[in-house]
């Protein structure tokens, strides 16, 4: 079963995943990290930036990258990582891969497979959840064990990021992600989920069956994940007073700060 924090905000929420981070730098200072856009990580990328640590040999992968915006689009996720996270917190940006940033499109699945092996594989892989389930850009139906590939985007997830865009038709309608595969690969998984859209698909992501056509369930055949929650998104959480009750009772070696 997954760590399962219930934290009162998104802020204690980017303290406690920053937390983690730092510790995993202090003992492995080129310690390799995944990288999730979207809103939900600005906590910890926040939280991150204040422990001012010296984050020059962090290496870092992309989640995932919308196909199909031209080259330097300010919504493209290279761009969004460039401003949200390798510029505030001072990485290296040649340590920090996107999907399809190099080299042509039908090879860069395989392509960043190898670059992520090449780095000796993602220590933490920071997740937020979509709405439909999906962890990176993986929609149901995702094979459980695909690798980095080029997805279509559902109509669900479209009309979520239009909110980054002028409308909902300049929203790619195809993306090239992490699979559930790669994900599982990490060593550690941090997935976040803020507010009351996500409650019911975190609620089937933790406790309801492993399923392709809920894809971020695959968490639960990972053996080292950490769900950090605010209480709107941890409402339909059945076990919610146990968690809170593992988290209160942590043991000194377990706690990151
Ligand atoms: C982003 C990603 C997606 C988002 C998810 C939640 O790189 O892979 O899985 O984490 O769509 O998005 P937000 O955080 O904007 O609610």
């Amino acid at each position: 079963m997954a760590e399962v924090v219930i934290v009162e905000s998104e802020a204690q929420a980017g303290e406690i995943a920053s937390a983690l981070i730092a510790r995993l730098v202090h003992s492995k200072p080129n310690a390799v990290l995944g990288l999730a856009t979207g809103s939900t990580p600005l906590s910890t990328w926040k939280a991150l930036a204040a422990r001012n640590l010296d984050l020059s040999k962090v290496r870092g992968f992309a989640l995932d990258e919308y196909v199909g915006l031209p080259p330097g689009h300010p919504e493209s996720y290279r761009a969004v990582i460039d401003r949200e996270v390798v510029i505030p917190l001072h990485l290296t940006p040649e340590f920090i891969r996107v999907p399809a940033d190099s080299g042509p499109l039908e090879f860069a699945g395989e392509e960043y497979e190898n670059a992520i092996v090449d780095a000796g594989g993602i220590d933490l892989q920071i997740l937020g959840i979509g709405v439909t389930g999906h962890i990176g850009f993986n929609e149901p139906g995702s094979s459980l064990a695909s690798l980095t590939r080029v997805k279509t985007l559902t109509d669900q997830t479209r009309r979520d990021n239009a909110r980054f865009f002028n409308s909902i038709d300049e929203v790619p309608t195809h993306c090239i992600t992490q699979g559930l595969g790669t994900i599982l690969r990490a060593k550690h998984l941090v997935l976040l989920a803020f507010g009351s859209a996500k409650a019911e698909t975190l609620a089937k992501a933790v406790e309801g069956p492993v399923t392709a056509s809920l894809p971020a369930s695959v968490i639960q055949l990972h053996p080292n994940v950490t769900v950090i929650t605010d209480e709107a998104a941890a409402a339909r959480l059945q076990f919610a007073d146990y968690y809170r009750a593992a988290w209160n009772s942590r043991l000194e070696w377990e706690k990151a700060d």
